[in-house]
């Protein structure tokens, strides 16, 4: 695990050149995104080094870590409307290339059908995560099994606080969603966690020094051969 502990800018620019680096390598990657707050100032970075002729997508393949159930795609608070507005829209990906959890066709087939996606465009190459504050990577909250696909899971009280903020009552906010398991992340070749603001850092530290445990989702970062952790210094204060 490499822990990476600078300003919020920085991050944005170093996580940036981690894309950078694999894209020359690799113009055909398999990436995973993330959505929430947290991932926004590296969106921002993507979207001007492609507007600078810096960074290509026209090859790769995306895939979301989540959907909420019940929420169409064009519902401004679905995770693909966010992906649309604040990534998608703004640079050359070929939207065939796009995977996202559908949120409104949820049977085990179709579930299923996103993980089998994933092994046939080769395994994703990198992927982005922010982390709630009780350590949820997608929606995998805590107790998820360290050995889950994609699944079906109910949120927790506390993640649908969380989220209220973007909504217009704590009503609205889904109960259900759907989320890569923590399996299909730890897959991937590279994990890039990204976590910001002084809310992120109990939770940080117990993911960084605490017990490898499904009680802390994030935790099984410790396990993985490629995981970088940036922290910005507020997300840091307990490190
Ligand atoms: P945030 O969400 O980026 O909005 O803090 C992170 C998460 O819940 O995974």
């Amino acid at each position: 695990m490499k822990v990476i502990v600078d300003t919020r800018e920085n991050i944005a620019r170093l996580a940036g050149d981690l894309y950078s680096e694999l894209l020359a390598q690799k113009p055909d990657a398999v990436l995973g995104f993330a959505t929430g707050s947290t991932p926004l100032d590296l969106y921002g970075e993507l979207i001007a080094r492609y507007n600078a002729g810096q960074l290509s997508f026209s090859k790769v393949k995306t895939f979301n870590l989540d959907e909420y159930v019940g929420l169409e795609p064009t519902h401004d608070q679905s995770y693909r409307y966010f992906m649309d507005k604040n990534l998608f829209e703004k640079i050359d990906l070929d939207p065939a290339n796009v995977h996202i959890p559908s949120g409104v066709k949820i049977d085990d087939e179709t579930i299923a059908r996103y993980e089998a996606a994933i092994a046939a465009a080769g395994g994703i190459d990198m992927q982005l995560l922010g982390i709630g504050h009780n350590g949820h990577i997608g929606f995998n909250e805590p107790n998820t099994p360290f050995g889950s696909l994609t699944h079906k899971v109910t949120l927790t009280d506390s993640t649908i606080e969380a989220n209220s903020r973007f909504f217009a009552s704590r009503d609205e906010v889904p109960k259900e969603a759907v989320t890569m398991g923590i399996r299909t992340v730890m897959n991937a070749r590279r994990l890039v966690l990204i976590a910001l603001g002084e809310g992120k850092a109990q939770i940080i530290r117990d993911t960084v020094y605490g017990p490898v445990t499904e009680n802390v989702p994030a935790s099984v970062l410790q396990l993985h051969p490629d995981a970088y952790i940036f922290a910005d210094t507020d997300a840091a204060k307990y490190l």
